[in-house]
């Protein structure tokens, strides 16, 4: 029997935003969506029965954190991420974007200048400018080989004043799991210069092709001044219930951040999202691993279709999440008019220059999607580049 991977679920018609709203991004409608970052099949059966038992019960009142809760988030610390964690060192938060939004507003002066590596998930500078501070880049190094972080770059900002660092780990949208060697390295300046490193990690389970993602957690040194952004809404496919975990190891950055919450009410977690991730944590990890694989095969088939059929356009190396990133420049055109003329072909895709300044010609990709889906966005990317 097929697998829902290999199935999926027809979504149109639920208001999602990659297959209801093509409009606004595309100007049409009926394109096949590659877009927004969530997946095309369902999540596992011991998160669905939950939710269902839940709603079965019939009051979705106030709730506050069950240890249960906690216990979950910490095993899968430990047993995914060898990381031991503290319960009380759980923060739970709606999204991890507005999240990120407040652990500005928290934790860093109103002038603060915040380090980005872009290219980076654009919602990283929206931001950074909502909450008023100042947005410094260290673009990322590329070179025959990939993309590395700049760390002479880094030393650089932060001597020049820097106070924080948004992380993004794995890195949306060039695809890396950064190895243990380059976090230790940013590590130690970070900690040098007493810099806050806010570490997006939603993609941390999604290390593809065996690799082992390494959470920033594993650096003591850093705690008196990390936040590290969890949730298991990209890998088992929940971003609707808008739940997240920062794991706040050191006492006096929590409890600054735990105040400013608490000032703002925002201390209800999102009910039915904690059941998900709960139920997630607790038996999902059979149905993660295979999602995985099905994830690394389909970025193979993305690779292989490419060096076949598109040998000009260069694939970053898949090391990690489900969003491909495509450098096209050799084409001639900006983002804008690779992503119009694909959306002529019939598929949707993500123009690179979103990420960053000087990104233009470069082109994302989900591939969390039914393989035959995937395959037949690939033909839409030829027709539209090579006709
Ligand atoms: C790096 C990164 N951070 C955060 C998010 C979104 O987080 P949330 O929906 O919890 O706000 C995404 C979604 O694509 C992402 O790629």
């Amino acid at each position: 029997m097929a697998s829902t991977f290999e199935t999926g679920v027809d979504r149109r018609g639920t208001a999602c935003i990659k297959w209801d709203f093509q409009e606004m991004d595309y100007g049409r409608s009926g394109l096949l969506p590659f877009s927004i970052a969530d997946a095309d099949w369902p999540t596992c059966r011991p998160v669905l029965d939950a939710l269902k038992k839940r709603v079965e019960q019939g009051v979705i009142g106030y709730t506050d954190i069950a240890p249960e809760y906690l216990a979950a988030v910490a095993g899968w610390c430990e047993r995914r991420h060898r990381w031991k964690i503290e319960t009380d060192w759980i923060v739970p938060i709606g999204g991890i974007v507005p999240g990120i939004c407040n652990l500005l507003e928290a934790l860093t002066a109103p002038d603060a200048q915040v380090i980005v590596q872009p290219p980076v998930y654009d919602p990283f500078y929206s931001v950074i400018r909502a909450s008023g501070r100042r947005q410094v880049d260290n673009p990322l190094l590329l070179d025959e080989t990939g993309y590395h972080m700049d760390f002479a770059g880094l030393e650089e900002l932060c001597k020049n004043g820097a106070s924080a660092l948004i992380l993004c780990s794995p890195h949306n949208p060039v695809c890396r799991v950064w190895s243990r060697e380059e976090l230790a390295r940013l590590a130690e300046i970070c900690a040098r210069y007493h810099i806050l490193v806010i570490s997006d990690e939603i993609h941390w389970d999604l290390a593809l092709g065996g690799r082992e993602h390494t959470t920033m957690g594993q650096f003591p040194r850093l705690y008196e001044h990390l936040v590290v952004c969890t949730s298991c809404s990209k890998s088992f496919n929940v971003a609707g219930l808008e739940t997240s975990n920062l794991i706040i190891p050191g006492d006096k950055v929590r409890q600054t951040f735990r105040d400013y919450l608490f000032a703002r009410y925002l201390f209800c977690p999102n009910t039915l999202g904690m059941v998900a991730a709960q139920a997630a944590y607790e038996g999902g990890e059979a149905w993660l691993d295979e999602a995985l694989r099905y994830l690394t095969a389909n970025a193979k088939a993305v690779v292989d279709y490419m060096r076949e059929n598109l040998p000009k356009v260069k694939v970053a190396e898949p090391e990690g999440t489900f969003l491909l990133w495509f450098d096209m420049r050799s084409y001639g055109l900006g983002s804008e008019e690779l992503v119009r003329r694909i959306a002529e072909a019939g598929a949707g895709l993500n123009a690179g220059s979103h990420y960053g300044a000087g990104y233009d010609g470069f082109v994302r990709m989900n591939i969390a999607c039914p393989r035959k889906q995937l395959m037949a966005g690939l033909e839409c990317v030829k027709k539209a580049l090579e006709g």
